[in-house]
Protein backbone atom coordinates (compact mmCIF):
# COMPACT_ATOMS: atom_id res chain seq x y z
CA UNK A 1 0.00 0.00 0.00
CA UNK A 2 1.53 3.22 -1.05
CA UNK A 3 0.30 6.55 0.16
CA UNK A 4 0.92 10.12 -1.14
CA UNK A 5 -1.34 13.15 -0.39
CA UNK A 6 -2.17 16.56 -2.31
CA UNK A 7 -3.45 15.02 -5.38
CA UNK A 8 -6.74 16.93 -6.98
CA UNK A 9 -9.58 14.43 -6.88
CA UNK A 10 -11.30 15.34 -9.93
CA UNK A 11 -13.99 12.19 -10.35
CA UNK A 12 -16.56 14.13 -8.77
CA UNK A 13 -15.67 17.18 -10.77
CA UNK A 14 -16.10 15.66 -14.32
CA UNK A 15 -19.59 14.21 -13.06
CA UNK A 16 -21.26 16.97 -11.85
CA UNK A 17 -20.59 18.69 -15.09
CA UNK A 18 -22.23 15.18 -16.89
CA UNK A 19 -24.96 15.61 -14.55
CA UNK A 20 -23.73 11.85 -12.99
CA UNK A 21 -24.11 10.01 -10.17
CA UNK A 22 -20.85 9.59 -9.30
CA UNK A 23 -20.61 12.66 -7.00
CA UNK A 24 -22.13 13.75 -3.23
CA UNK A 25 -22.38 17.41 -4.73
CA UNK A 26 -25.31 16.32 -7.03
CA UNK A 27 -27.17 18.93 -8.94
CA UNK A 28 -30.59 18.99 -8.34
CA UNK A 29 -32.98 17.77 -10.65
CA UNK A 30 -33.74 19.75 -13.19
CA UNK A 31 -36.46 17.79 -15.34
CA UNK A 32 -39.46 19.38 -13.61
CA UNK A 33 -38.47 22.97 -15.13
CA UNK A 34 -39.65 24.28 -18.06
CA UNK A 35 -39.57 27.29 -20.65
CA UNK A 36 -36.11 29.22 -21.45
CA UNK A 37 -36.16 31.08 -18.42
CA UNK A 38 -35.97 27.92 -16.40
CA UNK A 39 -33.40 26.87 -19.38
CA UNK A 40 -31.39 30.01 -18.38
CA UNK A 41 -31.76 28.86 -14.72
CA UNK A 42 -30.67 25.33 -15.08
CA UNK A 43 -27.31 26.01 -16.69
CA UNK A 44 -26.41 28.88 -14.28
CA UNK A 45 -27.18 26.22 -11.22
CA UNK A 46 -25.29 23.54 -13.15
CA UNK A 47 -22.36 25.91 -13.34
CA UNK A 48 -22.27 27.72 -9.79
CA UNK A 49 -22.29 24.09 -8.25
CA UNK A 50 -19.78 22.59 -10.95
CA UNK A 51 -17.48 26.32 -10.24
CA UNK A 52 -18.25 25.44 -6.61
CA UNK A 53 -17.39 21.90 -6.40
CA UNK A 54 -14.05 22.81 -8.12
CA UNK A 55 -13.00 25.17 -5.78
CA UNK A 56 -13.78 23.09 -3.52
CA UNK A 57 -11.93 19.93 -4.67
CA UNK A 58 -8.86 22.88 -4.81
CA UNK A 59 -9.22 23.71 -1.21
CA UNK A 60 -9.11 19.77 -0.21
CA UNK A 61 -6.47 19.25 -2.38
CA UNK A 62 -4.18 19.45 0.67
CA UNK A 63 -6.70 16.89 2.76
CA UNK A 64 -7.40 14.33 0.19
CA UNK A 65 -5.14 11.30 1.12
CA UNK A 66 -4.25 9.54 -1.61
CA UNK A 67 -3.66 5.45 -1.66
CA UNK A 68 -2.37 2.57 -3.84
CA UNK A 69 -3.64 -0.88 -3.77
CA UNK A 70 -3.93 -3.72 -6.04
CA UNK A 71 -7.42 -4.37 -5.60
CA UNK A 72 -10.09 -2.29 -3.38
CA UNK A 73 -12.30 -4.65 -1.80
CA UNK A 74 -16.00 -2.81 -0.99
CA UNK A 75 -17.14 -4.51 1.58
CA UNK A 76 -16.25 -5.98 4.94
CA UNK A 77 -18.41 -9.09 4.89
CA UNK A 78 -18.01 -12.48 3.98
CA UNK A 79 -17.45 -11.77 0.42
CA UNK A 80 -15.05 -9.02 0.62
CA UNK A 81 -13.14 -10.50 3.58
CA UNK A 82 -12.98 -14.02 1.54
CA UNK A 83 -11.44 -12.61 -1.28
CA UNK A 84 -9.03 -10.40 0.54
CA UNK A 85 -7.71 -12.89 2.47
CA UNK A 86 -7.07 -15.62 -0.74
CA UNK A 87 -5.49 -12.97 -2.74
CA UNK A 88 -3.37 -11.85 0.45
CA UNK A 89 -2.17 -15.56 0.24
CA UNK A 90 -1.15 -15.08 -3.71
CA UNK A 91 0.69 -11.65 -2.89
CA UNK A 92 -2.14 -9.45 -3.66
CA UNK A 93 -1.87 -6.28 -2.12
CA UNK A 94 -6.16 -5.29 -1.19
CA UNK A 95 -7.59 -2.48 0.79
CA UNK A 96 -11.22 -3.30 2.32
CA UNK A 97 -13.91 -0.41 2.30
CA UNK A 98 -16.34 -0.94 5.21
CA UNK A 99 -19.33 1.42 5.78
CA UNK A 100 -19.79 -0.14 9.79
CA UNK A 101 -18.36 -1.01 12.56
CA UNK A 102 -16.93 -4.42 13.08
CA UNK A 103 -19.07 -4.68 16.02
CA UNK A 104 -22.02 -4.04 13.80
CA UNK A 105 -20.84 -6.74 10.81
CA UNK A 106 -20.62 -8.88 13.92
CA UNK A 107 -23.72 -8.66 15.25
CA UNK A 108 -25.75 -9.68 12.27
CA UNK A 109 -27.05 -12.98 12.78
CA UNK A 110 -27.24 -14.73 9.39
CA UNK A 111 -26.19 -17.80 7.33
CA UNK A 112 -25.53 -21.21 9.13
CA UNK A 113 -25.11 -24.15 6.73
CA UNK A 114 -21.41 -24.50 4.87
CA UNK A 115 -21.08 -26.19 1.73
CA UNK A 116 -17.84 -27.97 0.91
CA UNK A 117 -16.67 -25.76 -1.73
CA UNK A 118 -16.91 -22.73 1.02
CA UNK A 119 -14.92 -25.43 3.60
CA UNK A 120 -12.37 -25.73 0.67
CA UNK A 121 -11.87 -21.56 -0.07
CA UNK A 122 -11.53 -21.63 3.99
CA UNK A 123 -8.63 -23.83 3.58
CA UNK A 124 -7.16 -22.58 1.10
CA UNK A 125 -7.11 -19.00 3.02
CA UNK A 126 -5.92 -20.55 6.32
CA UNK A 127 -8.91 -19.86 8.58
CA UNK A 128 -10.25 -23.30 8.73
CA UNK A 129 -8.69 -24.57 11.84
CA UNK A 130 -12.00 -22.83 14.56
CA UNK A 131 -14.46 -23.77 12.04
CA UNK A 132 -13.25 -27.66 11.86
CA UNK A 133 -13.09 -27.60 15.83
CA UNK A 134 -16.46 -26.07 16.57
CA UNK A 135 -18.42 -26.48 13.29
CA UNK A 136 -21.31 -29.40 13.38
CA UNK A 137 -21.05 -31.66 10.17
CA UNK A 138 -24.45 -32.53 9.12
CA UNK A 139 -25.38 -35.30 6.82
CA UNK A 140 -28.48 -34.87 6.27
CA UNK A 141 -31.86 -32.89 6.54
CA UNK A 142 -35.49 -33.43 7.44
CA UNK A 143 -38.78 -31.98 6.09
CA UNK A 144 -42.17 -32.40 7.33
CA UNK A 145 -45.31 -31.63 6.19
CA UNK A 146 -48.18 -31.45 9.03
CA UNK A 147 -46.71 -34.50 11.18
CA UNK A 148 -44.91 -36.30 8.60
CA UNK A 149 -41.28 -36.00 8.49
CA UNK A 150 -38.82 -37.70 6.41
CA UNK A 151 -34.82 -37.55 5.84
CA UNK A 152 -32.98 -36.72 2.87
CA UNK A 153 -29.47 -38.67 3.70
CA UNK A 154 -27.09 -35.97 2.21
CA UNK A 155 -23.94 -38.53 2.74
CA UNK A 156 -25.97 -41.91 1.01
CA UNK A 157 -27.26 -39.76 -2.35
CA UNK A 158 -24.00 -37.39 -2.53
CA UNK A 159 -21.24 -39.11 -0.45
CA UNK A 160 -20.75 -35.40 1.21
CA UNK A 161 -22.56 -33.61 3.74
CA UNK A 162 -22.59 -29.78 4.92
CA UNK A 163 -21.15 -28.21 7.97
CA UNK A 164 -23.43 -26.14 10.25
CA UNK A 165 -21.31 -23.19 11.72
CA UNK A 166 -22.53 -19.08 12.09
CA UNK A 167 -21.85 -16.59 9.43
CA UNK A 168 -20.98 -14.13 12.72
CA UNK A 169 -18.12 -16.60 13.72
CA UNK A 170 -16.84 -17.00 10.24
CA UNK A 171 -16.34 -13.41 9.61
CA UNK A 172 -14.80 -13.09 13.58
CA UNK A 173 -12.00 -15.73 11.98
CA UNK A 174 -11.59 -13.72 8.38
CA UNK A 175 -11.44 -10.61 10.64
CA UNK A 176 -9.36 -12.36 12.67
CA UNK A 177 -6.97 -13.21 9.94
CA UNK A 178 -6.66 -10.35 7.97
CA UNK A 179 -5.62 -8.26 11.25
CA UNK A 180 -2.96 -10.36 11.83
CA UNK A 181 -1.98 -10.03 8.46
CA UNK A 182 -2.15 -6.63 8.52
CA UNK A 183 -4.63 -6.00 6.02
CA UNK A 184 -6.17 -2.51 5.40
CA UNK A 185 -9.22 -2.12 6.41
CA UNK A 186 -11.37 1.22 6.88
CA UNK A 187 -14.39 1.19 9.19
CA UNK A 188 -16.96 3.85 8.87
CA UNK A 189 -16.35 5.08 5.36
CA UNK A 190 -19.28 7.39 4.18
CA UNK A 191 -19.87 8.35 0.49
CA UNK A 192 -18.31 5.34 -0.88
CA UNK A 193 -17.55 6.27 -4.30
CA UNK A 194 -16.00 3.91 -7.44
CA UNK A 195 -14.99 6.28 -10.69
CA UNK A 196 -13.62 5.47 -13.84
CA UNK A 197 -14.45 1.16 -13.53
CA UNK A 198 -14.55 1.68 -17.35
CA UNK A 199 -11.08 2.51 -17.98
CA UNK A 200 -7.82 1.03 -16.87
CA UNK A 201 -7.53 3.17 -14.26
CA UNK A 202 -10.15 2.66 -11.67
CA UNK A 203 -10.19 4.22 -7.92
CA UNK A 204 -12.13 4.71 -5.19
CA UNK A 205 -13.24 7.50 -2.56
CA UNK A 206 -14.65 7.79 0.87
CA UNK A 207 -14.86 9.91 3.81
CA UNK A 208 -13.34 8.73 7.36
CA UNK A 209 -14.00 11.60 10.13
CA UNK A 210 -14.51 14.32 7.67
CA UNK A 211 -11.37 13.36 5.71
CA UNK A 212 -11.51 12.25 2.13
CA UNK A 213 -9.40 9.62 0.64
CA UNK A 214 -8.26 8.08 -2.47
CA UNK A 215 -7.79 4.38 -3.42
CA UNK A 216 -5.68 3.72 -7.32
CA UNK A 217 -6.01 0.19 -8.18
CA UNK A 218 -6.01 -1.80 -10.54
CA UNK A 219 -9.50 -3.74 -9.88
CA UNK A 220 -12.47 -2.98 -7.87
CA UNK A 221 -14.34 -6.27 -6.12
CA UNK A 222 -18.18 -5.08 -5.18
CA UNK A 223 -18.55 -6.99 -2.23
CA UNK A 224 -20.94 -4.71 -0.51
CA UNK A 225 -24.33 -6.43 -0.63
CA UNK A 226 -27.52 -6.02 -1.79
CA UNK A 227 -27.91 -2.49 -0.62
CA UNK A 228 -24.26 -1.55 -1.30
CA UNK A 229 -23.00 1.10 -3.86
CA UNK A 230 -21.17 -0.98 -6.27
CA UNK A 231 -24.16 -2.62 -8.41
CA UNK A 232 -25.82 1.22 -9.00
CA UNK A 233 -22.13 2.43 -9.96
CA UNK A 234 -22.98 -0.19 -13.68
CA UNK A 235 -24.70 2.12 -15.59
CA UNK A 236 -28.78 1.36 -16.16
CA UNK A 237 -28.19 0.64 -19.32
CA UNK A 238 -25.51 -2.29 -19.29
CA UNK A 239 -27.60 -3.74 -16.14
CA UNK A 240 -30.24 -6.19 -16.37
CA UNK A 241 -32.21 -7.03 -13.19
CA UNK A 242 -34.26 -9.69 -12.78
CA UNK A 243 -36.24 -9.70 -9.28
CA UNK A 244 -39.01 -11.69 -7.23
CA UNK A 245 -39.98 -10.63 -4.24
CA UNK A 246 -41.97 -13.50 -1.72
CA UNK A 247 -45.40 -11.99 -0.22
CA UNK A 248 -44.18 -13.04 3.53
CA UNK A 249 -40.88 -13.00 5.37
CA UNK A 250 -38.62 -14.71 8.03
CA UNK A 251 -39.25 -14.09 11.49
CA UNK A 252 -35.45 -15.57 13.11
CA UNK A 253 -34.70 -16.37 16.84
CA UNK A 254 -31.98 -17.35 18.31
CA UNK A 255 -31.81 -18.79 21.70
CA UNK A 256 -29.58 -20.26 24.36
CA UNK A 257 -31.40 -23.33 24.69
CA UNK A 258 -30.63 -27.03 23.12
CA UNK A 259 -31.87 -27.40 19.56
CA UNK A 260 -34.99 -29.43 18.98
CA UNK A 261 -33.25 -31.69 16.86
CA UNK A 262 -30.03 -33.03 15.76
CA UNK A 263 -30.56 -31.73 12.33
CA UNK A 264 -32.27 -29.15 10.53
CA UNK A 265 -36.01 -29.38 10.16
CA UNK A 266 -37.79 -27.71 6.98
CA UNK A 267 -41.50 -28.00 7.85
CA UNK A 268 -44.32 -26.97 5.97
CA UNK A 269 -47.73 -26.35 7.83
CA UNK A 270 -51.37 -24.95 7.36
CA UNK A 271 -50.20 -22.25 9.11
CA UNK A 272 -47.18 -21.82 7.57
CA UNK A 273 -43.40 -22.34 7.37
CA UNK A 274 -40.80 -22.81 9.69
CA UNK A 275 -37.51 -23.90 10.42
CA UNK A 276 -35.38 -25.63 12.96
CA UNK A 277 -31.90 -24.76 13.08
CA UNK A 278 -28.71 -24.41 15.74
CA UNK A 279 -25.53 -23.00 15.61
CA UNK A 280 -24.46 -25.11 18.40
CA UNK A 281 -25.02 -27.65 21.05
CA UNK A 282 -26.52 -25.11 23.32
CA UNK A 283 -27.57 -22.23 20.80
CA UNK A 284 -30.72 -22.89 18.30
CA UNK A 285 -31.57 -20.46 15.76
CA UNK A 286 -35.88 -20.70 14.53
CA UNK A 287 -37.64 -18.84 12.18
CA UNK A 288 -41.25 -18.84 11.50
CA UNK A 289 -42.65 -17.46 8.06
CA UNK A 290 -44.44 -14.31 8.51
CA UNK A 291 -45.82 -11.37 7.11
CA UNK A 292 -43.01 -9.05 5.41
CA UNK A 293 -44.17 -5.81 7.13
CA UNK A 294 -44.41 -7.25 10.85
CA UNK A 295 -42.42 -5.54 13.04
CA UNK A 296 -40.20 -8.08 15.50
CA UNK A 297 -40.70 -6.03 18.39
CA UNK A 298 -44.33 -7.03 18.33
CA UNK A 299 -44.03 -10.35 18.54
CA UNK A 300 -43.30 -11.47 22.33
CA UNK A 301 -40.72 -14.71 22.72
CA UNK A 302 -44.23 -16.33 24.30
CA UNK A 303 -46.36 -15.50 21.03
CA UNK A 304 -42.85 -17.02 19.21
CA UNK A 305 -43.00 -20.05 20.76
CA UNK A 306 -46.44 -21.15 20.17
CA UNK A 307 -46.42 -20.26 16.74
CA UNK A 308 -43.59 -22.45 15.60
CA UNK A 309 -44.74 -25.32 18.19
CA UNK A 310 -47.85 -24.88 16.08
CA UNK A 311 -46.27 -25.67 13.05
CA UNK A 312 -44.31 -28.47 14.04
CA UNK A 313 -45.08 -32.36 14.13
CA UNK A 314 -46.14 -33.41 17.24
CA UNK A 315 -43.25 -35.15 18.84
CA UNK A 316 -40.89 -31.89 17.72
CA UNK A 317 -43.50 -29.83 19.18
CA UNK A 318 -43.19 -31.56 22.40
CA UNK A 319 -39.73 -31.74 22.54
CA UNK A 320 -38.91 -28.20 22.10
CA UNK A 321 -37.32 -26.35 24.40
CA UNK A 322 -37.80 -22.42 24.92
CA UNK A 323 -36.49 -19.84 26.29
CA UNK A 324 -35.52 -15.86 26.19
CA UNK A 325 -35.14 -14.98 22.35
CA UNK A 326 -30.78 -12.91 22.33
CA UNK A 327 -31.69 -11.92 19.39
CA UNK A 328 -35.04 -11.56 17.08
CA UNK A 329 -35.48 -9.88 13.51
CA UNK A 330 -37.61 -10.19 10.11
CA UNK A 331 -35.77 -10.66 6.83
CA UNK A 332 -38.11 -10.45 3.51
CA UNK A 333 -37.76 -13.01 1.09
CA UNK A 334 -36.43 -12.15 -2.42
CA UNK A 335 -35.12 -13.43 -5.71
CA UNK A 336 -32.89 -11.12 -7.31
CA UNK A 337 -29.86 -11.40 -10.11
CA UNK A 338 -28.20 -8.93 -12.31
CA UNK A 339 -26.58 -9.28 -15.15
CA UNK A 340 -23.52 -8.91 -15.93
CA UNK A 341 -21.04 -9.29 -12.63
CA UNK A 342 -18.46 -7.28 -14.42
CA UNK A 343 -18.38 -3.48 -15.73
CA UNK A 344 -14.85 -2.63 -16.98
CA UNK A 345 -12.65 -3.02 -13.96
CA UNK A 346 -15.47 -3.20 -11.52
CA UNK A 347 -16.77 -6.85 -10.20
CA UNK A 348 -19.80 -7.86 -8.56
CA UNK A 349 -19.83 -10.60 -6.02
CA UNK A 350 -21.82 -12.02 -3.28
CA UNK A 351 -25.19 -10.06 -2.34
CA UNK A 352 -24.39 -7.17 -4.24
CA UNK A 353 -25.37 -9.29 -7.31
CA UNK A 354 -27.74 -11.83 -6.12
CA UNK A 355 -30.53 -12.94 -3.51
CA UNK A 356 -31.87 -15.72 -3.31
CA UNK A 357 -34.70 -16.78 -0.48
CA UNK A 358 -33.04 -18.48 2.80
CA UNK A 359 -34.74 -21.83 2.20
CA UNK A 360 -32.10 -24.08 0.96
CA UNK A 361 -29.38 -21.99 2.78
CA UNK A 362 -27.62 -20.93 -1.12
CA UNK A 363 -26.93 -16.67 0.28
CA UNK A 364 -23.57 -17.33 1.77
CA UNK A 365 -23.23 -20.14 -0.56
CA UNK A 366 -23.51 -19.18 -3.40
CA UNK A 367 -20.98 -15.64 -2.48
CA UNK A 368 -18.41 -18.15 -1.73
CA UNK A 369 -18.64 -19.58 -5.76
CA UNK A 370 -17.95 -15.84 -6.68
CA UNK A 371 -15.12 -15.31 -4.73
CA UNK A 372 -13.73 -18.59 -6.16
CA UNK A 373 -13.95 -17.12 -9.76
CA UNK A 374 -13.10 -13.92 -9.18
CA UNK A 375 -10.12 -14.76 -6.88
CA UNK A 376 -8.67 -17.31 -9.62
CA UNK A 377 -9.00 -14.98 -12.42
CA UNK A 378 -7.45 -12.15 -10.41
CA UNK A 379 -4.49 -14.86 -9.49
CA UNK A 380 -3.54 -15.71 -13.23
CA UNK A 381 -4.01 -12.38 -14.23
CA UNK A 382 -1.37 -11.17 -11.46
CA UNK A 383 0.73 -14.08 -11.89
CA UNK A 384 0.93 -14.61 -15.79
CA UNK A 385 -1.18 -11.88 -16.89
CA UNK A 386 -3.60 -14.34 -18.35
CA UNK A 387 -7.16 -12.64 -18.54
CA UNK A 388 -8.82 -15.67 -19.20
CA UNK A 389 -10.70 -15.71 -15.71
CA UNK A 390 -11.15 -11.96 -14.95
CA UNK A 391 -13.21 -11.60 -18.73
CA UNK A 392 -14.98 -15.13 -18.14
CA UNK A 393 -16.36 -14.35 -14.58
CA UNK A 394 -19.51 -13.03 -15.17
CA UNK A 395 -20.71 -15.77 -17.46
CA UNK A 396 -18.92 -18.29 -15.27
CA UNK A 397 -20.48 -16.90 -11.97
CA UNK A 398 -23.49 -16.52 -13.34
CA UNK A 399 -24.26 -20.21 -14.72
CA UNK A 400 -23.81 -20.98 -10.83
CA UNK A 401 -25.99 -18.15 -9.60
CA UNK A 402 -28.58 -19.17 -11.43
CA UNK A 403 -29.08 -22.73 -10.37
CA UNK A 404 -28.74 -21.60 -6.95
CA UNK A 405 -31.47 -18.96 -7.86
CA UNK A 406 -34.03 -22.07 -9.36
CA UNK A 407 -32.98 -24.46 -6.20
CA UNK A 408 -34.03 -22.23 -3.58
CA UNK A 409 -36.96 -20.47 -5.56
CA UNK A 410 -38.24 -24.14 -6.06
CA UNK A 411 -37.34 -25.11 -2.09
CA UNK A 412 -39.59 -22.05 -1.17
CA UNK A 413 -42.17 -22.12 -3.44
CA UNK A 414 -42.71 -25.79 -2.30
CA UNK A 415 -42.45 -25.40 1.74
CA UNK A 416 -43.80 -22.10 2.22
CA UNK A 417 -48.24 -20.87 2.60
CA UNK A 418 -48.86 -18.23 -0.56
CA UNK A 419 -51.51 -15.01 0.35
CA UNK A 420 -53.90 -16.66 -2.57
CA UNK A 421 -52.87 -20.23 -2.73
CA UNK A 422 -55.72 -22.33 -3.78
CA UNK A 423 -56.97 -25.79 -2.33
CA UNK A 424 -55.48 -27.23 -5.22
CA UNK A 425 -52.10 -25.59 -5.18
CA UNK A 426 -51.72 -26.67 -1.61
CA UNK A 427 -52.37 -30.41 -2.55
CA UNK A 428 -50.15 -29.89 -5.13
CA UNK A 429 -47.56 -29.03 -2.60
CA UNK A 430 -48.37 -31.94 -0.32
CA UNK A 431 -48.09 -34.31 -3.12
CA UNK A 432 -44.79 -33.06 -4.18
CA UNK A 433 -43.47 -33.56 -0.56
CA UNK A 434 -44.97 -36.88 -0.23
CA UNK A 435 -43.30 -37.81 -3.76
CA UNK A 436 -39.78 -36.53 -2.44
CA UNK A 437 -40.82 -38.20 1.29
CA UNK A 438 -40.55 -41.75 -1.34
CA UNK A 439 -38.51 -40.97 -4.75
CA UNK A 440 -34.86 -41.60 -4.76
CA UNK A 441 -34.38 -39.42 -7.74
CA UNK A 442 -36.26 -36.39 -6.26
CA UNK A 443 -34.23 -36.64 -2.98
CA UNK A 444 -30.70 -37.29 -4.82
CA UNK A 445 -31.68 -33.54 -7.08
CA UNK A 446 -32.71 -31.92 -3.53
CA UNK A 447 -29.47 -33.34 -1.63
CA UNK A 448 -26.91 -32.37 -4.57
CA UNK A 449 -28.48 -28.75 -4.47
CA UNK A 450 -28.24 -28.46 -0.98
CA UNK A 451 -24.36 -29.95 -0.69
CA UNK A 452 -23.53 -27.67 -3.26
CA UNK A 453 -23.16 -27.81 -7.03
CA UNK A 454 -19.26 -27.85 -8.21
CA UNK A 455 -17.84 -24.90 -9.01
P1 LIG B 1 -23.11 -8.88 3.10
O1 LIG B 1 -23.04 -9.91 4.16
O2 LIG B 1 -24.36 -8.10 2.95
O3 LIG B 1 -21.88 -7.89 3.33
C1 LIG B 1 -21.78 -6.67 2.62
C2 LIG B 1 -20.97 -5.69 3.44
O4 LIG B 1 -20.82 -4.47 2.70
C3 LIG B 1 -21.66 -5.32 4.75
O5 LIG B 1 -20.76 -5.46 5.82
C4 LIG B 1 -22.10 -3.87 4.55
O6 LIG B 1 -22.08 -3.12 5.76
C5 LIG B 1 -21.06 -3.38 3.56
N1 LIG B 1 -21.53 -2.24 2.74
C6 LIG B 1 -22.76 -2.02 2.24
N2 LIG B 1 -22.79 -0.87 1.54
C7 LIG B 1 -21.53 -0.36 1.59
C8 LIG B 1 -20.93 0.81 1.05
N3 LIG B 1 -21.64 1.69 0.35
N4 LIG B 1 -19.63 1.02 1.29
C9 LIG B 1 -18.90 0.14 2.01
N5 LIG B 1 -19.43 -0.99 2.56
C10 LIG B 1 -20.73 -1.24 2.34
N6 LIG B 1 -26.75 -17.96 3.25
C11 LIG B 1 -26.28 -19.25 3.27
O7 LIG B 1 -25.44 -19.61 2.42
N7 LIG B 1 -26.69 -20.15 4.22
C12 LIG B 1 -27.62 -19.81 5.15
O8 LIG B 1 -27.92 -20.64 6.02
C13 LIG B 1 -28.19 -18.48 5.11
N8 LIG B 1 -29.10 -18.10 6.01
C14 LIG B 1 -29.53 -16.80 6.00
C15 LIG B 1 -30.48 -16.43 6.93
C16 LIG B 1 -30.95 -15.12 6.94
C17 LIG B 1 -31.99 -14.72 7.95
C18 LIG B 1 -30.44 -14.16 6.02
C19 LIG B 1 -30.92 -12.72 6.04
C20 LIG B 1 -29.49 -14.52 5.09
C21 LIG B 1 -29.05 -15.84 5.07
N9 LIG B 1 -28.10 -16.25 4.15
C22 LIG B 1 -27.67 -17.55 4.14
C23 LIG B 1 -27.56 -15.30 3.18
C24 LIG B 1 -26.17 -14.75 3.58
O9 LIG B 1 -26.22 -14.22 4.87
C25 LIG B 1 -25.70 -13.70 2.57
O10 LIG B 1 -25.79 -14.24 1.29
C26 LIG B 1 -24.26 -13.23 2.85
O11 LIG B 1 -24.23 -12.38 3.97
C27 LIG B 1 -23.65 -12.48 1.66
O12 LIG B 1 -22.39 -11.98 2.00
P2 LIG B 1 -21.80 -10.67 1.29
O13 LIG B 1 -20.47 -10.46 1.90
O14 LIG B 1 -21.90 -10.84 -0.17
O15 LIG B 1 -22.81 -9.52 1.66
C1 LIG C 1 -29.69 -20.90 9.71
O1 LIG C 1 -29.19 -21.73 10.49
O2 LIG C 1 -29.72 -19.70 9.97
C2 LIG C 1 -30.29 -21.39 8.45
C3 LIG C 1 -30.23 -22.74 8.14
C4 LIG C 1 -30.79 -23.20 6.96
C5 LIG C 1 -31.41 -22.32 6.11
C6 LIG C 1 -31.45 -20.95 6.41
C7 LIG C 1 -30.89 -20.49 7.59
O3 LIG C 1 -31.97 -22.77 4.96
Amino acid sequence: MRASSGRLSLCSFGYVIAGGACSTWRAPNMHAHSGEACAITERLCILVIAIAHWCGSLLNQGRTKVMRTQVAIIGGGPSGLLLSQLLHKQGIDTYVIERRTKAHVLSRIRAGVLENGLLGLLKEAGVDRRMRAEGIPHHGTLISYENMMFRIDFTKLTGTSVMVYGQTELTRDLYEAREAAGGAIAFEAEDVVICDADTDTPYVEYCQNGARTRIDCDFVAGCDGFHGVSRKTIPTDVRHEFEKVYPFGWLGVLSETPPVSEEIIYASSERGFALCSMRNSMLSRYYIQCSAAEDPAQWSDDAFWRELRKRLPQEQSAALVTGPSIEKSIAPLRSFVTEPMRWGRLFLCGDAAHIVPPTGAKGLNTAASDVHYLYSGLRDWYADKDATGIDNYSQRALARVWKAERFSWWFTSLMHRFPQQSAFDRRMQRAEIEFLATNEAAQMALAENYVGLPY
